[in-house]
C-alpha cells in the first residue's frame, strides 16, 4: 500500500473528465508563474511532494520526458529513480504484473514510456500506485497537456478555436484528438490514407461531441487554423521509414501552409524534429514557432500531473 492517498492514474486524456484536466492545467499555470526567476533545481516553497519518489521506466529513448520528469520531482521536493526497461528483469522476461507489484512496494508513483500501450495498462492494473503514461505506441497524453498549456498561454481558452494536425496520424495525434474533445476545439487532421489516426480515438471523440475532421489536403486543413501541429514521420518502433517518407512527403509543414493559417497562428511540434521532412526550417525556426515554450511546458504540466496523481491538488 502506498504511503500517500493517490488520486489516480494518468493514462489517457479520454479517461479523465474535463474538470480534472482543467484543474491540472490551472495548477500548472499558477505554479509556473510562482517559480519565475528561481534556479531550476530549487525546491518549490511548499514542496508538495516532499518524501515522495517516482520510478521512471524507459523502454524507448527520451530527452525531454526524462529531464522534465526528473526536474519536476526535484522541484516538487521529491526524488526519482530512472530505469531502462532493457536493464531491468523486465527485459529478461519478468512479467509486467510482477514488476508492477514489486515497484509499488518501493515508490509512490510510476512513469512509464513503453513499446506497447498494454504494458502501461497492465502496470496500472497490477500495481498499487499511480501510473503515468509517458508515451506509448497509442498515445502521448503528457505532451498534450504541455501543448494545451502553450496554446492557452497565447490564446486563452481554446474553446471553439481551430487546430490543424498535418502529417502522420500517430500517438501524438491520438492524444490531440482526445484533447479536442476534452478542451472543446475543432480539429482538422490532414494525413495520407495509409497513415490516418486511430479510428477508435476519432469515434470516441465524436461520441463525446468533439468536432473532428479528416482530410488528405494539408492546405485545406491549415485554412484559418489558430495552430498548426505536426510530428516526425517515423515514430519510435515504426519499421516502414521509406514508405512513410514517400506517403508523407506532400504533408511537410511549409511557409505556404502557415500562410493559409490565421495571421497569429502558432506552430507546435513535440520534438525531436527533422527539418526538411515533416517541417521546413523556416517554419520551426520562424516567428510563429512556439516549440521551445512547448518543450519547457512539459516540466510545468507534469508537475501538476504528478501532484494530481498523488492526491496533492
Ligand atoms: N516530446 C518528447 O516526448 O520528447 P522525448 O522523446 O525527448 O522525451
Ligand atoms: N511520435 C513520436 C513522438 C516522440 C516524442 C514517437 O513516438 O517516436
Amino acid at each position: 500500500m502506498s504511503a500517500t492517498a493517490p488520486n489516480s492514474h494518468f493514462l489517457d486524456l479520454k479517461d479523465l473528465p474535463p474538470d480534472v484536466l482543467r484543474h491540472i492545467l490551472d495548477t500548472a499555470k499558477a505554479w509556473k508563474a510562482v517559480r519565475a526567476g528561481m534556479p531550476r533545481g530549487a525546491v518549490d516553497e511548499d514542496a508538495p511532494l516532499a518524501g515522495h519518489t517516482l520510478a521512471m521506466i524507459f523502454e524507448k529513448s527520451s530527452t525531454r520526458t526524462r529531464i522534465s520528469f526528473e526536474m519536476a520531482m526535484r522541484q516538487l521536493g521529491g526524488s526519482s529513480v530512472v530505469l531502462q526497461g532493457a536493464a531491468m528483469q523486465l527485459g529478461r522476461g519478468e512479467s509486467v504484473a510482477d514488476t508492477a507489484r514489486v515497484i509499488s512496494r518501493y515508490v509512490d508513483a510510476v512513469m512509464v514510456r513503453a513499446e506497447t500501450h498494454a504494458t502501461v495498462v497492465e502496470l496500472a492494473d497490477a500495481g498499487t500506485v499511480p501510473v503515468i503514461n509517458a508515451l506509448t505506441d497509442r498515445s502521448h497524453p503528457c505532451q498534450l497537456m504541455a501543448d494545451m498549456l502553450t496554446l492557452e498561454e497565447h490564446f486563452g481558452s481554446m474553446e471553439r478555436r481551430r487546430v490543424a494536425w498535418i502529417g502522420d496520424g500517430n500517438n501524438v495525434a491520438t492524444s490531440l484528438i482526445e484533447a479536442a474533445a476534452r478542451f472543446g476545439f475543432s480539429l482538422v487532421l490532414a494525413c495520407p490514407e495509409d497513415y490516418r489516426p486511430s479510428g477508435d480515438a476519432t469515434a470516441w471523440a465524436e461520441a463525446e461531441g468533439g468536432d473532428i475532421t479528416l482530410t488528405q489536403d494539408p492546405l485545406d486543413a491549415a485554412s484559418g487554423a489558430d495552430a498548426v501541429i505536426t510530428d516526425t514521420w517515423v515514430s519510435m518502433g515504426d519499421a516502414d521509414a521509406d514508405a512513410r517518407a514517400q506517403a508523407l512527403g506532400p504533408f511537410q509543414v511549409t511557409p505556404d501552409i502557415m500562410n493559409k493559417a490565421s495571421a497569429d497562428a502558432m506552430f507546435l511540434h513535440c520534438l525531436p524534429a527533422h527539418r526538411g521532412e515533416e517541417v521546413a526550417a523556416e517554419v520551426i525556426d520562424g516567428p510563429q514557432s512556439a516549440v521551445w515554450d512547448e518543450a519547457e511546458n512539459r516540466l510545468h504540466a507534469q508537475k501538476a500531473i504528478l501532484a494530481w496523481c498523488l492526491g496533492k491538488i
